[in-house]
């Protein structure tokens, strides 16, 4: 039997008869010859069925294949006549492992988006769709790779809580047993705050759920987070480790993932110029900035969506929004010496119109302080003496951040809606598939 490749592996061995196994997604031809479109998840082919060079039951075949079919062929593998670094697959053989009998739902024609996020399970085949997986798989790679070569240990949070991390608003809630209730992780933040004290530097990366009402193309209800934390780090050096980290992860995906970003037709320019040092704005001159755009913004506000779409159109690499007011951000931030109304924090905002990708800042380390926010912020202190805790014993100067992968997908990927970027999206309105 032909050994068994790789259609990406073609190149290694071109004139040799091997076996691929796939799916058909497409087929051209009649009488004398077929061109089958095959797949096989690494990339794509054609293999050309000349009647002339089989035998009347393998032309057959050909001729009875249907889009999405899955098959193993077996084929010698030839340079394309006109294409460089294309190669084909002439047909020796077909064996049909299932032949699709109904039409397949997702024509070559354009569908509406409701209807492709219906049939998810069928979309993610699309040759688009495919590239954005790859391409994610790419960036949480990169990410690792980044984190365990500067210090950090993976340490994996806990789903279940009895506690909530971002807004109280947003929680997603369930009875839990005779323990009253718990709540499904928003950031496996301060989980990973407690181990720095162990490993230093740590981060995590899992799914984390947000029960907020938004219908933006920046939100989900379910969603992937990389949270790092790291010890005697500071708000300024924070913001340099985010800037080594996302500078890292384009250059991996430009280097290994050309093929995706031309088959989601990516413009690299931009993508090329994101270099360290990012810009660093305060949130008082944003607010200025947008302002003077026309936002009707205030010094006390938050940055809105449409806010951060105008502001990131101006500028060819991510912006840092630093110290917004304090009243607007999380409980756990620390405050900036020089002005305790804002907080010693940063989004990132991401050029093209994406927007927030990362939200990081300095941590209160001091326990008072840390005591009062959990009053102001009306939370149980209950449920956050172990994190109290962590200032009574060697506290330190700490600080971290979390990405959001499906906006640094999107970003990259250059797609405008970011349930594209999940392979099942989970949105106010849609638990199926
Ligand atoms: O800004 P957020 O809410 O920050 C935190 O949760 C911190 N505890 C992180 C930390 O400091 N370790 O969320 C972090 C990132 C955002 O910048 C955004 O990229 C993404 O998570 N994000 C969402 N992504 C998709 N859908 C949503 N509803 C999101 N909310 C936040
Ligand atoms: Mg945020």
């Amino acid at each position: 039997m032909a050994t068994k490749i790789f259609i990406k592996d073609f190149k290694d061995h071109v004139g040799e008869e091997i076996l691929i196994e796939g799916w058909m997604f497409n087929k051209r031809g009649s009488g004398k010859i077929y061109f089958l479109e095959l797949r096989d998840g690494t990339d794509i082919t054609q293999g050309i069925v000349v009647k002339a060079d089989v035998s009347e039951e393998i032309f057959a075949k050909a001729e009875a294949l249907t889009m999405e079919s899955s098959v193993r062929i077996t084929g010698v593998i030839s340079k394309h006549p006109k294409f460089e670094n294309t190669y084909e697959l002439q047909v020796k053989d077909i064996d049909i492992v299932q032949l699709v009998k109904e039409d397949y739902p997702i024509a070559k024609k354009e569908h509406g988006i409701d209807f492709l996020l219906e049939n998810r399970h069928l979309w993610l085949r699309s040759p688009k769709q495919r590239a954005i997986q790859v391409i994610r798989n790419t960036i949480i790679n990169a990410i690792y790779e980044y984190l365990n070569k500067n210090n950090y240990i993976k340490i994996d949070a806990p789903i279940l809580t009895p506690n909530a991390c971002e807004g109280t608003t947003e929680l997603f809630e369930m009875e839990y047993f005779d323990e009253g209730k718990a709540y499904l992780s928003q950031s496996g933040q301060l989980y990973i705050e407690a181990a720095i004290f162990s490993v230093g530097r740590c981060f995590d990366f899992g799914p984390v759920f947000r029960a907020e009402k938004s219908k933006t193309r920046r939100h989900l209800t379910e969603f992937w987070m990389m949270d790092a934390e790291a010890a005697f780090v500071e708000h300024e050096e924070n913001m340099k480790i985010q800037e080594g980290l996302v500078c890292f992860v384009i250059e991996k995906v430009l280097a290994t993932r050309m093929e995706e970003l031309k088959t989601l037709e990516r413009d690299i320019e931009p993508l090329k110029k994101i270099q360290a040092p990012f810009f660093r704005k305060t949130h008082y001159d944003a607010v200025e900035e947008l302002r003077a755009m026309g936002s009707t913004i205030s010094h006390e506000q938050d940055l809105g969506a449409e806010d951060e779409t105008i502001l990131t159109q101006k500028y060819d690499k991510p912006i840092f929004i630093e110290k917004y007011p304090a009243e607007v951000k999380a409980f756990y931030m620390k405050r900036d010496p020089k002005d305790p109304s804002v907080a010693l924090c940063a989004d990132m905002l991401a050029p093209e119109g994406y927007g927030e990708v990362i939200g990081g800042s300095q941590r209160e380390d001091d326990y008072d302080v840390l005591l009062q926010r959990i009053h102001d912020h009306k939370l149980p202190e209950k449920a956050f003496e172990w994190y109290l805790d962590l200032r009574k014993y060697g506290s330190v100067p700490h600080s971290g951040f979390g990405i959001g992968l499906e906006r640094l997908t999107g970003w990259i990927c250059g797609i405008h809606h970011i349930r594209e970027t999940i392979p099942f999206p989970r949105t106010i309105n849609r638990i199926y598939p």
